[in-house]
């Protein structure tokens, strides 16, 4: 039987924390939608042209280490724009949200445009400053060279293209339940997506 959790927010809110803790808790699978974006946008950096990269994607092209710097996390936004590369997209993430056993997937658009009826439904939120911080630190401790103050920017930037797209904006489902972690540790922000989760499914 299958089981979609759709976990959407903006960058560095802790989807990705809280997904993986997710997907362990509950024996499912779990997929970064953002390393679609994110491959593609390397590519692109690369020289490929955004549909033709997107539709020759390859989930091999998913395992790049490189993929999580600023510069491709740039990338990916602007290439997400494109609808056409939103759409070469589409099958493989439903595919992977419809295999038995359960998936969790984390986004901008699951709970909204990808499964619309995932079982549940999480939008992981936090503020801009708390979430350029924590990312400040991700980057640094990765020994990047960057300053709070251009992390900052940064992410005020892709939230701005994130949100304001045309094409499956970023926003939370109407019946997404809305978790503000700014305030939460890592643990505590967990636990209330467990706990969330477990109200939706038995409702
Ligand atoms: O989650 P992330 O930071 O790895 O995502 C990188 C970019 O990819 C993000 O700024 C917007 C885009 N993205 C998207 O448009 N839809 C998704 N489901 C996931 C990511």
């Amino acid at each position: 039987m299958s089981f979609a959790i759709a976990i959407d927010g903006p960058a560095a809110a802790g989807k990705g924390t809280i997904s993986k803790a997710v997907a362990a808790h509950f024996g499912f699978a779990h997929l970064d939608t953002g390393l679609l974006y994110r491959a593609v946008g390397a590519k692109v950096l690369a020289g490929a042209e955004p549909i033709a990269a997107a539709k020759a994607l390859m989930p091999e092209d998913l395992e790049d280490s490189s993929l999580r710097t600023a510069e491709v996390a740039q990338a990916a936004s602007r290439v997400a724009v494109i609808g056409e590369v939103r759409a070469a997209l589409v099958d493989f993430q439903r595919a992977f949200a419809q295999r038995a056993g359960g998936a969790v997937l984390d986004g901008r658009d699951i709970g909204t445009v990808i499964c619309p009826d995932a079982a549940a439904k999480l939008f992981v939120t936090a503020s801009a400053e708390v979430r350029a911080e924590r990312r400040f630190l991700e980057l640094e401790a990765r020994g990047s060279d960057v300053t709070r103050e251009q992390v900052l920017a940064d992410v005020k930037e892709r939230d701005a293209r994130d949100m304001e797209r045309a094409e499956a904006p970023l926003k939370a489902a109407e019946d997404a339940k809305v978790i503000d972690t700014s305030d939460m540790s890592i643990g505590d922000a967990v636990e209330t997506a467990i706990a969330a989760i477990k109200v939706q499914r038995e409702g």
